[in-house]
């Protein structure tokens, strides 16, 4: 796990400090806090210029993360590189933190990202590259 803090070094150990964002895309290699957080978009690679296609965002997808009244992940938020497509919130217990999106986009730079909250263990981040034919 590495974290994205910047010019915030005395917060290096601080994980509601920053966005936490996994070292690998293998489980395999990840621990079991990252397995938990990390958010695992499922997208297509290619997608058609203005074509609506399905995105679907999963907290805890390798390994489950807590769904506890004082342990539980908050919302989940989708952008196109830096702009910001939709967010869901869930209540703990009720709801799973699984999103699903209907996205369509004109143009794409590099990547999709989703944003996590675990209001124990702050704000995680994946990504998933997505290329726009025309
Ligand atoms: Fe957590």
């Amino acid at each position: 796990m590495r974290t994205r803090r910047e010019d915030v070094s005395e917060c290096a150990e601080d994980l509601q400090c920053g966005v936490n964002v996994a070292d690998s895309t293998d489980p395999q290699e990840m621990s079991d806090l990252v397995k938990k957080h990390v958010p695992v978009i499922s997208a297509p690679d290619t997608v058609k210029k203005n074509e609506c296609f399905e995105v679907t965002v999963e907290v805890g997808k390798h390994l489950a993360h807590p769904n506890d009244p004082d342990h539980f992940i908050g919302f989940v938020e989708l952008y196109a590189d830096h702009r910001y497509l939709g967010r869901m919130d869930f209540t703990h217990t009720t709801t799973c933190p699984v999103a699903k999106f209907c996205v369509q986009l004109d143009h794409i730079h590099k990547e999709l990202r989703a944003f996590e909250w675990c209001n124990i263990h702050g704000t995680w981040e994946g990504v998933h590259p997505l290329t726009v034919t025309e």
